[in-house]
C-alpha cells in the first residue's frame, strides 16, 4: 500500500483522534501492528501554533515514519500556510480533516461541515495540494459519507478531490448529521472506491478482526482505519493483521504484557505532558485498558483520587499484578466473542483459536 511515493507497512491504520492519538499512543499502536498513524488535528489558526497544545500535537520525536499531520480549518490560504508550516517541521504527509466535527473557525465550522460547501472544500484541497506538491509531500483527506442522509456527496467530492491532486481518501461511513450515532454504512465507501483510482481507506465501527475482514471485502478498500476500538486495546492491530494473514485468532495478550505496555505507555505519556496534566489525561487511557477487566470499574474510580505519577504507576502495576495472580491472559474481547459466535460453525477453526 502506497500514499503517493510513500510505501506503508500494512493496511491497518490508527484513526486520528484529538486528545487520544498523541505521539505515545501512536507509537504504541505502530509497535503493535498498525502500519500507519495520523496525528491529532492541528488548527490552521496561526495564532495558536505556539500554544502548548499545538506544540505537543506537533511533537514527533522518535516516531517511525511516515509522519502524517492532519490539519483543520475553513480558509484555503490559511490551510495552505498550515501545510507549509507542518512540512517545514517534518510532516511527510498532510491530511485534511473533513471528517470530524471540528471547531468553528472564522464563523464557519471546520472538519466534516466543509462537505456542505463543495466549492470551498475543493478550494481548500487545491490550495493544500499546491502548497505541498513542491516539497513532494502527498496530501490525503478524511471525510464522511456526506452532510446528511439526503446529502450524501462523498462520491462526487472524492472525484473532485482526486482531480485536485489528493492522493488518498479516508471515508468514515457516517454522515456529519449522524455524529457517532447509528452504525457506519459501507455502501458509500464502496461507491467511493469504485469511483476513484487513488487508495481509499474504510473507517467506522471496525472493532474486531472479523469486522475488518468484512469491511475490506464489502468496500474493496485498500485499508481499514480503526479509532475507538484501539482505545485501551492497541494490540487490536496485531490481532487483525494475524487474522487477515492466517484466518485464525491470536490469543489475547498476557496480563503481564498488558501491565508492561501500560506502564511504558504511562511513562511516555508523562514525558509528553508533564506530571500535572500527564496524571490527569492518563486517567482516560487507564480507564479504557481496564474497562472490561475484573474490578476495572472500581479501579477506574480510584484513579481519580491519585494526583502524582509515581502513585498512579504503582496503582496500575499493583492492579495488574493482582490480576495476573488469577488469570494468565486478558479475557477475549466481548465483541470478538459475539462475532465468533455469529460466524458459528462456518469458521470454527478461527473461533476456537480465540480461546
Ligand atoms: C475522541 C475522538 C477524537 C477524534 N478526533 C478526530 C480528529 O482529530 N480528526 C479526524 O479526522 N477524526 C477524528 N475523530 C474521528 C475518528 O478518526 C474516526 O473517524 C471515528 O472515530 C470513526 O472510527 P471508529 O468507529 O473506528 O472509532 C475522532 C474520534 C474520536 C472518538
Amino acid at each position: 500500500m502506497q500514499i503517493g511515493p510513500i510505501a506503508l507497512e500494512n493496511r491497518l491504520f490508527v484513526a486520528p483522534m484529538a486528545g487520544v492519538t498523541d505521539r505515545p499512543f501512536r507509537m504504541l499502536c505502530r509497535a503493535l501492528g498498525a502500519g500507519y498513524a495520523v496525528s491529532e488535528m492541528v488548527t490552521s489558526r496561526k495564532e495558536l501554533w505556539n500554544t502548548l497544545k499545538t506544540s505537543r500535537r506537533a511533537d514527533h520525536a522518535g516516531e517511525p515514519g511516515p509522519i502524517a499531520v492532519q490539519i483543520a480549518g475553513t480558509d484555503a490560504a490559511m490551510m495552505a500556510e498550515a501545510a507549509q508550516y507542518n512540512i517545514d517541521r517534518g510532516a511527510q504527509i498532510i491530511d485534511i480533516n473533513m471528517g470530524c466535527p471540528a471547531k468553528k473557525v472564522c464563523n464557519k465550522w471546520a472538519g466534516s461541515a466543509l462537505m456542505r460547501d463543495e466549492p470551498l472544500a475543493l478550494e481548500i484541497a487545491r490550495a493544500v495540494v499546491d502548497a505541498a506538491a513542491p516539497h513532494g509531500v502527498p496530501v490525503t483527506l478524511k471525510m464522511r459519507t456526506g452532510w446528511s442522509a439526503d446529502h450524501r456527496n462523498a462520491v462526487k467530492l472524492a472525484r473532485d478531490f482526486e482531480s485536485a491532486g489528493v492522493q488518498m481518501l479516508t471515508v468514515h461511513g457516517r454522515t456529519r448529521e449522524q455524529g457517532y450515532k447509528g452504525s457506519a454504512e459501507y455502501d458509500t465507501i464502496a461507491a467511493v472506491k469504485a469511483a476513484v483510482r487513488v487508495p481509499v481507506v474504510a473507517n467506522g465501527d471496525v472493532t474486531s478482526p472479523e469486522k475488518a475482514r468484512e469491511v475490506l471485502a464489502a468496500t474493496g478498500a485498500d485499508a481499514v482505519m480503526i479509532g475507538r476500538a484501539a482505545q485501551g486495546r492497541p494490540w487490536i492491530f496485531r490481532e487483525i493483521a494475524h487474522f487477515l494473514a492466517t484466518g485464525t485468532h491470536l490469543a489475547p495478550p498476557l496480563v503481564a504484557e498488558v501491565r508492561r505496555l501500560l506502564l511504558d505507555h504511562l511513562q511516555e505519556h508523562y514525558g509528553l505532558y508533564g506530571e500535572y496534566s500527564g496524571v490527569r489525561t492518563a486517567r482516560k487511557h487507564i480507564g479504557w485498558y481496564v474497562r472490561e477487566l475484573p474490578g476495572g470499574e472500581e479501579f477506574r474510580g480510584r484513579m481519580n483520587g491519585i494526583e502524582d505519577c509515581a502513585q498512579q504507576l504503582r496503582a496500575v502495576s499493583d492492579y495488574f499484578e493482582q490480576l495476573a495472580a488469577g488469570m494468565e491472559r486478558i479475557p477475549v474481547h466481548r465483541e470478538a466473542v459475539e462475532e465468533a459466535d455469529e460466524e458459528g460453525a462456518e469458521d470454527e477453526g478461527a473461533a476456537s483459536a480465540a480461546h
